[in-house]
């Protein structure tokens, strides 16, 4: 593994092997015994196109309990903004003998184009509508953890699926390693032809929701969104929302997760994303930092003998 650009195409035993990796740094996390001397000497550069909370800190976490120097570019303040390109950029920081390059971006594809590009190992950390593939993975490990084995499961994906990369890369992911995938949304918010890849398709919550082991909300982006494809935050909520009613229609104990950031009220409603015992949404943050641990740690091999 050269780069992670993407979990469509990653071989299951790759996937398994990511886990099994990032549970052990789950472990050490937990007791502060993380190896610093791992990415001794290697740089980590963090270039955030798109904002970000989660992703970009747990990756510079992730770097920092490794022993790697980590430096997270504001492109805010950056020479993007005097118009220098996307490759000049990537070329500035390869030239600063940058060992690894984490990349936000909003067009599709951006972060396999640097790839080509760069010496470094590329991590996609979210292009577009394309995929997030280390959400997928710390999604993974969170429902690995919980249930044991993802094969058999029933996930039940729901809300905003056309502009979702997370969506994405969890259908490749779950898929692959057995899981039973549902997408739920309205018609305006469901990719055409998603069922090539492998998902049955619901347009109503009680329905999608029947009997599933997990219930996976996404946030709706309005941002991605050149018209209007809900009525209205408060309709969508009612329709597509997930409250105690509609949670009612999944398993007892069903898991609630969301990659965040939420919007309460519109697409969970407070006391389900709160929920004691059935949500893992917190649970979901600490896996990211293991997983990107895990992630950082392969490429660094594949690299070199880090
Ligand atoms: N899940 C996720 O990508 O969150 P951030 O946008 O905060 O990184």
């Amino acid at each position: 593994m050269r780069h992670l650009l993407a979990i469509q195409g990653l071989p299951p035993s790759a996937v398994t092997a990511l886990l099994d990796l990032a549970e052990s740094y789950v472990l050490l996390n937990r007791t502060g015994k993380t190896p610093r001397d791992r990415l001794r000497g290697r740089t980590l550069i963090n270039l955030f196109f798109e904002d970000s909370t989660r992703t970009r800190t747990s990756f510079e976490l992730a770097g920092k309990r490794l022993g790697a120097d980590v430096i997270t570019m504001t492109v805010a303040t950056s020479s993007v903004n005097k118009g220098e390109t996307l490759l000049d950029t990537a070329a500035t920081l390869n030239a600063m003998n940058c060992d690894l390059l984490v990349v936000r971006h909003a067009v599709s594809g951006a972060p396999a184009l640097l790839a080509q590009k760069v010496d470094a190992a590329v991590v996609n950390a979210g292009d577009g509508t394309h995929e997030h593939p280390t959400q997928a993975l710390l999604d993974a490990l969170t429902l690995r953890r919980r249930r044991g084995t993802l094969d058999n499961l029933v996930v039940a994906i729901c809300g905003d699926v056309l502009h979702s990369r997370v969506a994405r890369s969890n259908i490749h992911l779950l898929t692959a390693l057995g899981a039973r995938v549902r997408v739920v949304g309205p018609p305006t918010l469901i990719p055409p032809a998603v069922e090539r890849l492998g998902v049955a398709v619901f347009h109503d919550m009680a329905a999608g929701l029947d009997g599933a082991d997990v219930v996976m909300m996404l946030r709706l982006q309005q941002e991605r969104m050149a018209r209007g494809l809900v009525p209205s935050a408060r309709e969508y909520f009612r329709f597509y929302g997930l409250d105690a009613a509609k949670l009612a229609r999944a398993r007892p104990g069903a898991l609630v997760m969301h990659p965040g950031p939420m919007n309460r009220g519109v697409e969970i409603a407070s006391e389900i994303a709160d929920h004691p015992t059935q949500s893992v949404i917190r649970e979901q943050v600490e896996m990211g930092v293991a997983v990107r641990m895990a992630v950082l740690d392969m490429l660094a091999r594949a690299g070199g003998d880090a």
